[in-house]
Protein backbone atom coordinates (compact mmCIF):
# COMPACT_ATOMS: atom_id res chain seq x y z
CA UNK A 1 0.00 0.00 0.00
CA UNK A 2 1.45 3.73 -1.10
CA UNK A 3 2.18 5.63 2.40
CA UNK A 4 2.10 9.18 2.82
CA UNK A 5 5.49 10.74 3.88
CA UNK A 6 5.11 10.29 8.17
CA UNK A 7 7.03 12.42 10.36
CA UNK A 8 10.29 12.71 10.06
CA UNK A 9 11.44 12.92 14.10
CA UNK A 10 15.16 13.65 12.74
CA UNK A 11 14.23 16.71 12.27
CA UNK A 12 12.55 17.15 15.69
CA UNK A 13 15.66 15.72 17.43
CA UNK A 14 18.28 17.76 15.11
CA UNK A 15 17.00 20.68 17.32
CA UNK A 16 18.42 19.24 20.35
CA UNK A 17 21.79 18.00 19.20
CA UNK A 18 22.30 21.62 17.85
CA UNK A 19 21.16 23.05 21.21
CA UNK A 20 23.62 20.75 22.75
CA UNK A 21 26.31 21.63 20.68
CA UNK A 22 26.24 25.67 20.77
CA UNK A 23 25.76 25.38 24.67
CA UNK A 24 29.03 22.91 24.92
CA UNK A 25 30.72 24.20 22.36
CA UNK A 26 32.15 27.47 24.58
CA UNK A 27 34.04 24.56 26.18
CA UNK A 28 36.07 23.77 23.45
CA UNK A 29 40.00 23.48 24.22
CA UNK A 30 39.15 24.98 28.04
CA UNK A 31 40.37 21.11 29.64
CA UNK A 32 37.68 21.02 31.84
CA UNK A 33 35.79 17.42 30.20
CA UNK A 34 32.92 17.72 32.99
CA UNK A 35 31.65 21.35 31.87
CA UNK A 36 31.28 20.42 28.56
CA UNK A 37 29.76 17.75 29.21
CA UNK A 38 27.31 19.03 31.40
CA UNK A 39 26.35 22.18 29.29
CA UNK A 40 25.54 19.63 26.46
CA UNK A 41 23.46 17.63 29.56
CA UNK A 42 21.62 20.77 30.07
CA UNK A 43 20.38 21.78 27.12
CA UNK A 44 19.56 18.42 25.84
CA UNK A 45 17.13 17.92 28.85
CA UNK A 46 15.38 21.09 28.04
CA UNK A 47 15.13 20.11 24.51
CA UNK A 48 13.23 16.99 25.31
CA UNK A 49 10.29 18.94 26.64
CA UNK A 50 9.48 20.46 23.37
CA UNK A 51 9.03 16.81 22.15
CA UNK A 52 5.75 15.19 22.15
CA UNK A 53 7.20 11.96 22.77
CA UNK A 54 6.63 9.76 25.63
CA UNK A 55 10.54 8.67 25.55
CA UNK A 56 12.67 6.38 27.74
CA UNK A 57 17.02 6.52 27.91
CA UNK A 58 17.68 3.07 26.95
CA UNK A 59 21.42 4.42 25.94
CA UNK A 60 22.06 7.25 28.06
CA UNK A 61 26.26 8.21 28.16
CA UNK A 62 27.77 8.63 31.21
CA UNK A 63 28.09 5.51 33.82
CA UNK A 64 31.21 4.52 32.22
CA UNK A 65 32.97 7.63 32.86
CA UNK A 66 31.30 9.10 35.45
CA UNK A 67 29.57 12.23 33.43
CA UNK A 68 26.47 13.79 34.00
CA UNK A 69 23.75 11.47 33.25
CA UNK A 70 20.64 11.51 31.26
CA UNK A 71 20.12 8.33 33.12
CA UNK A 72 19.28 4.70 31.50
CA UNK A 73 15.38 4.56 32.65
CA UNK A 74 14.94 8.21 32.85
CA UNK A 75 11.50 9.29 31.05
CA UNK A 76 12.24 12.34 28.38
CA UNK A 77 9.35 14.57 26.65
CA UNK A 78 6.48 16.04 26.93
CA UNK A 79 4.04 12.73 26.74
CA UNK A 80 1.96 11.22 24.32
CA UNK A 81 1.07 8.19 22.48
CA UNK A 82 4.84 7.78 20.61
CA UNK A 83 6.25 5.50 23.23
CA UNK A 84 10.02 5.45 22.11
CA UNK A 85 13.59 4.18 23.05
CA UNK A 86 16.02 7.06 23.19
CA UNK A 87 20.12 7.17 22.79
CA UNK A 88 21.90 9.97 23.59
CA UNK A 89 25.47 10.82 24.14
CA UNK A 90 25.24 14.78 24.74
CA UNK A 91 28.95 15.11 23.80
CA UNK A 92 30.87 11.80 21.95
CA UNK A 93 34.29 12.77 22.25
CA UNK A 94 34.62 14.46 25.81
CA UNK A 95 38.14 14.54 25.48
CA UNK A 96 38.31 15.63 21.97
CA UNK A 97 36.09 18.72 23.35
CA UNK A 98 38.07 19.48 26.30
CA UNK A 99 41.35 19.60 24.30
CA UNK A 100 40.41 21.38 21.26
CA UNK A 101 40.97 18.12 18.96
CA UNK A 102 38.42 17.81 15.88
CA UNK A 103 35.53 15.05 15.56
CA UNK A 104 33.59 15.67 18.97
CA UNK A 105 30.00 15.40 18.07
CA UNK A 106 26.20 16.10 19.97
CA UNK A 107 24.92 13.11 18.74
CA UNK A 108 21.03 11.23 19.72
CA UNK A 109 18.25 8.45 18.31
CA UNK A 110 14.80 7.41 19.00
CA UNK A 111 13.19 4.17 17.79
CA UNK A 112 9.84 2.77 18.56
CA UNK A 113 9.99 1.58 22.45
CA UNK A 114 11.40 -2.04 22.75
CA UNK A 115 13.85 -1.82 19.97
CA UNK A 116 16.81 -1.03 20.59
CA UNK A 117 19.65 -2.97 22.61
CA UNK A 118 20.11 -2.84 26.17
CA UNK A 119 23.87 -3.00 27.24
CA UNK A 120 22.58 -3.41 30.71
CA UNK A 121 26.38 -3.82 32.61
CA UNK A 122 28.21 -3.76 29.12
CA UNK A 123 30.87 -0.82 28.57
CA UNK A 124 32.68 -2.02 25.53
CA UNK A 125 31.75 -4.46 22.26
CA UNK A 126 34.27 -5.45 19.61
CA UNK A 127 32.96 -3.19 15.98
CA UNK A 128 33.04 -3.76 12.45
CA UNK A 129 31.60 -1.24 10.26
CA UNK A 130 31.10 -0.85 6.71
CA UNK A 131 28.98 0.78 4.29
CA UNK A 132 25.95 -0.86 1.97
CA UNK A 133 28.65 -1.90 -0.86
CA UNK A 134 30.13 -4.19 1.65
CA UNK A 135 27.54 -4.88 4.09
CA UNK A 136 27.54 -8.54 3.07
CA UNK A 137 30.81 -9.53 2.94
CA UNK A 138 32.49 -9.12 6.40
CA UNK A 139 32.72 -11.30 8.95
CA UNK A 140 33.56 -10.52 12.63
CA UNK A 141 35.44 -13.81 12.91
CA UNK A 142 37.10 -13.91 9.95
CA UNK A 143 40.84 -12.66 9.73
CA UNK A 144 41.88 -9.29 9.51
CA UNK A 145 43.39 -9.44 6.33
CA UNK A 146 40.69 -11.53 4.71
CA UNK A 147 37.90 -9.24 5.82
CA UNK A 148 40.02 -6.32 3.96
CA UNK A 149 40.48 -8.36 1.11
CA UNK A 150 36.57 -9.17 1.30
CA UNK A 151 35.69 -4.93 1.84
CA UNK A 152 38.06 -3.79 -1.15
CA UNK A 153 36.49 -6.46 -3.90
CA UNK A 154 33.46 -5.47 -3.22
CA UNK A 155 34.14 -2.05 -3.32
CA UNK A 156 36.08 -2.85 -6.79
CA UNK A 157 38.96 -1.12 -5.02
CA UNK A 158 42.45 -2.67 -3.89
CA UNK A 159 43.24 -3.34 -0.09
CA UNK A 160 45.94 -0.56 -0.63
CA UNK A 161 43.23 1.77 -1.60
CA UNK A 162 41.38 1.18 1.47
CA UNK A 163 41.41 3.39 4.60
CA UNK A 164 40.31 1.73 7.99
CA UNK A 165 39.17 3.90 10.63
CA UNK A 166 40.43 2.39 14.13
CA UNK A 167 40.54 4.27 17.68
CA UNK A 168 44.41 4.79 18.99
CA UNK A 169 44.01 2.53 22.40
CA UNK A 170 46.78 0.02 23.34
CA UNK A 171 44.21 -2.96 22.62
CA UNK A 172 44.60 -2.58 19.48
CA UNK A 173 48.13 -2.74 18.67
CA UNK A 174 47.37 -5.84 17.16
CA UNK A 175 44.85 -5.23 15.54
CA UNK A 176 46.86 -2.11 13.52
CA UNK A 177 49.55 -4.50 13.17
CA UNK A 178 46.94 -6.84 11.07
CA UNK A 179 45.72 -3.61 9.19
CA UNK A 180 49.75 -2.97 8.80
CA UNK A 181 50.39 -6.34 7.21
CA UNK A 182 47.92 -6.95 4.54
CA UNK A 183 48.45 -3.00 3.42
CA UNK A 184 45.61 -0.97 3.90
CA UNK A 185 45.84 2.36 5.40
CA UNK A 186 44.78 3.44 8.71
CA UNK A 187 42.75 6.71 10.60
CA UNK A 188 44.01 6.28 13.96
CA UNK A 189 42.15 8.44 16.56
CA UNK A 190 42.40 8.93 20.24
CA UNK A 191 38.47 9.12 20.64
CA UNK A 192 34.93 9.10 18.86
CA UNK A 193 33.63 5.96 17.16
CA UNK A 194 30.33 6.91 16.33
CA UNK A 195 31.92 9.65 13.92
CA UNK A 196 34.24 6.69 12.81
CA UNK A 197 31.22 4.06 11.89
CA UNK A 198 29.33 6.96 10.00
CA UNK A 199 32.46 8.05 7.81
CA UNK A 200 32.50 3.67 7.37
CA UNK A 201 29.24 3.30 6.44
CA UNK A 202 29.02 6.90 4.13
CA UNK A 203 30.13 6.25 1.01
CA UNK A 204 31.27 9.37 -0.21
CA UNK A 205 34.09 9.80 3.38
CA UNK A 206 37.14 8.62 2.50
CA UNK A 207 37.01 5.81 5.22
CA UNK A 208 35.93 2.39 3.78
CA UNK A 209 35.75 0.22 7.67
CA UNK A 210 35.60 0.59 10.87
CA UNK A 211 37.44 -1.60 13.42
CA UNK A 212 37.86 -2.29 16.71
CA UNK A 213 36.75 -2.28 20.35
CA UNK A 214 34.83 0.84 21.26
CA UNK A 215 31.66 1.77 23.81
CA UNK A 216 28.19 -0.39 23.94
CA UNK A 217 26.43 2.88 23.96
CA UNK A 218 28.36 4.51 21.36
CA UNK A 219 27.97 0.86 19.22
CA UNK A 220 24.08 1.09 19.11
CA UNK A 221 24.03 4.78 18.63
CA UNK A 222 26.07 3.93 15.62
CA UNK A 223 23.28 1.24 14.64
CA UNK A 224 20.67 3.62 14.32
CA UNK A 225 22.47 5.69 12.01
CA UNK A 226 23.95 2.86 9.78
CA UNK A 227 20.55 0.99 9.53
CA UNK A 228 19.52 4.39 7.60
CA UNK A 229 22.41 4.32 5.55
CA UNK A 230 21.89 0.65 4.36
CA UNK A 231 25.27 -0.06 5.89
CA UNK A 232 26.33 -2.96 8.18
CA UNK A 233 27.59 -2.87 11.70
CA UNK A 234 29.09 -6.74 13.37
CA UNK A 235 29.20 -6.40 17.13
CA UNK A 236 30.18 -8.98 20.00
CA UNK A 237 30.62 -7.49 23.83
CA UNK A 238 33.83 -7.16 24.90
CA UNK A 239 34.26 -6.53 28.23
CA UNK A 240 37.56 -4.32 29.01
CA UNK A 241 37.62 -5.93 32.88
CA UNK A 242 36.88 -8.82 35.14
CA UNK A 243 34.55 -6.79 36.91
CA UNK A 244 32.36 -5.72 33.94
CA UNK A 245 33.01 -9.56 32.41
CA UNK A 246 31.43 -11.07 35.83
CA UNK A 247 28.37 -8.24 35.39
CA UNK A 248 28.20 -9.59 31.98
CA UNK A 249 27.56 -13.12 33.10
CA UNK A 250 25.55 -12.44 35.79
CA UNK A 251 23.30 -11.22 33.69
CA UNK A 252 22.73 -13.84 31.64
CA UNK A 253 24.16 -12.89 28.49
CA UNK A 254 25.98 -14.99 25.83
CA UNK A 255 29.19 -13.27 25.07
CA UNK A 256 30.12 -14.90 21.86
CA UNK A 257 26.72 -13.76 20.43
CA UNK A 258 27.55 -11.84 16.70
CA UNK A 259 24.81 -8.59 16.75
CA UNK A 260 23.81 -7.16 13.38
CA UNK A 261 22.63 -3.81 12.64
CA UNK A 262 19.22 -5.18 12.88
CA UNK A 263 20.06 -6.43 16.46
CA UNK A 264 21.24 -3.30 17.60
CA UNK A 265 18.20 -1.54 16.86
CA UNK A 266 15.22 -4.09 15.67
CA UNK A 267 12.71 -1.27 13.68
CA UNK A 268 13.59 0.52 10.38
CA UNK A 269 11.61 3.60 12.16
CA UNK A 270 14.68 4.88 14.06
CA UNK A 271 15.78 8.23 13.34
CA UNK A 272 19.18 9.52 13.84
CA UNK A 273 20.63 13.67 14.20
CA UNK A 274 24.41 14.42 15.02
CA UNK A 275 25.47 17.88 15.45
CA UNK A 276 29.39 19.03 15.27
CA UNK A 277 31.29 20.53 18.16
CA UNK A 278 34.57 20.91 17.26
CA UNK A 279 34.98 21.46 13.52
CA UNK A 280 35.98 17.68 11.64
CA UNK A 281 36.19 16.65 8.10
CA UNK A 282 32.94 14.80 8.26
CA UNK A 283 30.51 17.29 10.28
CA UNK A 284 31.88 20.94 10.73
CA UNK A 285 32.12 22.43 13.88
CA UNK A 286 30.12 25.50 15.74
CA UNK A 287 31.30 28.78 14.18
CA UNK A 288 30.79 31.53 15.91
CA UNK A 289 30.68 35.30 14.03
CA UNK A 290 29.19 38.79 15.10
CA UNK A 291 25.40 37.91 17.09
CA UNK A 292 25.24 34.98 15.07
CA UNK A 293 26.94 31.40 15.38
CA UNK A 294 26.60 28.52 12.93
CA UNK A 295 26.03 24.78 13.31
CA UNK A 296 26.09 21.83 10.95
CA UNK A 297 24.36 18.56 11.41
CA UNK A 298 23.17 15.15 9.58
CA UNK A 299 19.67 13.83 10.21
CA UNK A 300 19.40 10.42 9.02
CA UNK A 301 15.10 8.32 8.76
CA UNK A 302 15.51 4.96 8.91
CA UNK A 303 12.78 3.45 6.90
CA UNK A 304 13.70 6.05 3.75
CA UNK A 305 17.25 6.31 4.22
CA UNK A 306 17.06 9.87 3.24
CA UNK A 307 20.25 11.92 4.94
CA UNK A 308 20.10 15.50 5.34
CA UNK A 309 22.70 18.13 6.21
CA UNK A 310 21.68 20.97 7.87
CA UNK A 311 23.40 23.85 8.43
CA UNK A 312 21.36 26.30 10.49
CA UNK A 313 22.20 29.83 11.49
CA UNK A 314 21.54 30.93 14.93
CA UNK A 315 20.69 34.39 15.77
CA UNK A 316 22.42 34.29 19.35
CA UNK A 317 21.66 37.95 20.31
CA UNK A 318 18.05 37.27 20.22
CA UNK A 319 17.90 33.69 21.65
CA UNK A 320 19.80 34.54 24.38
CA UNK A 321 17.49 37.26 25.30
CA UNK A 322 14.66 34.65 26.09
CA UNK A 323 15.88 30.93 25.89
CA UNK A 324 16.43 28.65 29.20
CA UNK A 325 19.48 27.23 27.64
CA UNK A 326 22.57 29.01 28.38
CA UNK A 327 24.37 29.59 25.15
P1 LIG B 1 33.25 9.73 25.57
O1 LIG B 1 32.52 10.77 24.85
O2 LIG B 1 32.43 9.04 26.60
O3 LIG B 1 34.54 10.27 26.11
O4 LIG B 1 33.58 8.59 24.51
C1 LIG B 1 34.59 8.74 23.57
C2 LIG B 1 35.00 7.39 23.02
O5 LIG B 1 36.19 7.54 22.27
C3 LIG B 1 33.95 6.70 22.16
O6 LIG B 1 33.85 7.20 20.87
C4 LIG B 1 34.43 5.28 22.20
O7 LIG B 1 33.40 4.37 21.87
C5 LIG B 1 34.88 5.14 23.64
O8 LIG B 1 35.23 6.46 24.07
C6 LIG B 1 36.07 4.25 23.84
O9 LIG B 1 36.30 4.14 25.21
P2 LIG B 1 37.76 4.23 25.88
O10 LIG B 1 38.26 5.63 25.64
O11 LIG B 1 37.51 3.95 27.32
O12 LIG B 1 38.60 3.23 25.20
Amino acid sequence: MPEAPEKNLALDIVRITEAAALASARWLGRGDKTAGDNAAVQAMRIGFSTLNIDGTVVIGEGEKDNAPMLANGEKLGGGGDLALDVAVDPVEGTNLLAYGRPNAISVMAVSPRGSMFNPGPSFYMQKLVVGSGARDVVDIDAPVRVNLKNVAKALGKSVQDLIVFVLDKPRHQRLIEDIREAGARIQLQTDGDVIGALMAADPHSEVDIMMGTGGTPEGVLSACAVRGLGGQVLARLDPQSYVEKEAINEAGVDLREVLTVSNLVRSEDCFFAATGISGGDFLRGVRYSAGHAVTHSLVLRGKTGTLRYVESYHNMDRLSKFSAVQY
